[in-house]
């Protein structure tokens, strides 16, 4: 695996790739590498003869009280795991990098709609800046197709409308989350928690799965659902965030006749927020 820095850097070896007629694929991670990660670039390897990966932890998607600083930066493994999964090209840059006239003059990308609510309402800024970066990298990489988890459920939206509305000629493929055997679905931030916290953790995962069985079983009364479903995940030592029924396309409120099903979930653990989905379909 080539690791490169620099945008001309990456240019130059994804030419080279293309002129060997090769298709690419881009997996864009922020590092901190776990198994979740690895499927994404596995898949891409499925979809894909050259696979082209990011390691980038984007100053422009965080809150000012969020963990930016604290964020782990753990390169040499993400390395390793990189070439393991059969990744070809790791493009690793710096802010200066990446915003080279600085942050705040950046010129933004905004998702009206799929961006509101939810981690939109919670994080005010997140999936700007989210799209920003995300734009800017389809740029500099130029893939044919990008992977991103399903576990970000809203972000999958949020990407899947900004390559749609802003004519990007660039599969989206969404890969289904990654889970502890216990259910806890893989994330960079699991690390954060304590052993104790760890245990309880699952308890997000049992609630979403609980609503989705209870809607199944005939019951539409989401409001009622979704504040019993958060007094469980108060119960089970969680800081509820916030947790929604939502039509699954287009992320708007569920109502009783939607077939296509979401429930999102966002729930403090300490001070560690994890986020959960449960698609599926009645
Ligand atoms: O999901 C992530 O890790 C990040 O939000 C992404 C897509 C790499 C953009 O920084």
């Amino acid at each position: 695996m080539n690791s490169v820095k620099t945008v001309r850097e990456l240019r130059a070896a994804v030419a080279r790739a293309r002129g060997e007629g090769k298709r690419i694929a881009f997996v864009p991670t922020m590092g901190n590498l776990h198994e979740g990660h690895v499927a994404l670039v596995e898949k891409a390897g499925q979809r894909a003869d050259f696979v082209v990966a990011s390691i980038f932890v984007n100053p422009l998607q965080f809150g000012p009280n969020e963990d930016l600083a604290k964020y782990p930066r753990t390169l040499a493994a993400d390395q390793d795991k990189l070439v393991a999964a059969g990744c070809h090209l790791l493009f690793h840059p710096d802010v200066d990098e990446m915003y080279p006239h600085g942050q705040a003059g950046q010129t933004r990308v905004g998702v009206p709609g799929v961006s509101e609510g939810l981690c939109g309402a919670s994080r005010p800024g997140h999936f700007e800046g989210v799209a920003t970066v995300v734009t800017k990298l389809f740029n500099m990489v130029q893939p044919d197709l990008a992977v991103f988890g399903e576990k970000d459920f809203q972000q999958l939206a949020v990407i899947r409308t900004l390559v749609r509305d802003l004519n990007m000629p660039i599969q989206i493929v969404g890969e289904p989350t990654v889970r502890a055997e216990d259910g806890l679905a893989l994330s960079s931030r699991n690390g954060y928690l304590s052993t104790e916290q760890r245990a309880q953790a699952p308890a997000l995962y049992r609630t979403l799965n609980e609503l989705a069985e209870a809607i199944r079983g005939g019951n539409r009364d989401f409001a009622a659902l979704m504040a019993n479903g958060t007094a469980s995940l108060a119960a089970a030592g969680f800081r509820p965030d916030y947790l929604e029924i939502r039509e699954a396309s287009s992320l708007r409120l569920a109502q009783a006749d939607d077939r296509q099903l979401v429930i999102l979930g966002a729930a403090f653990m300490g001070n560690t927020r994890l986020i959960d989905n449960l698609a599926f379909e009645l």
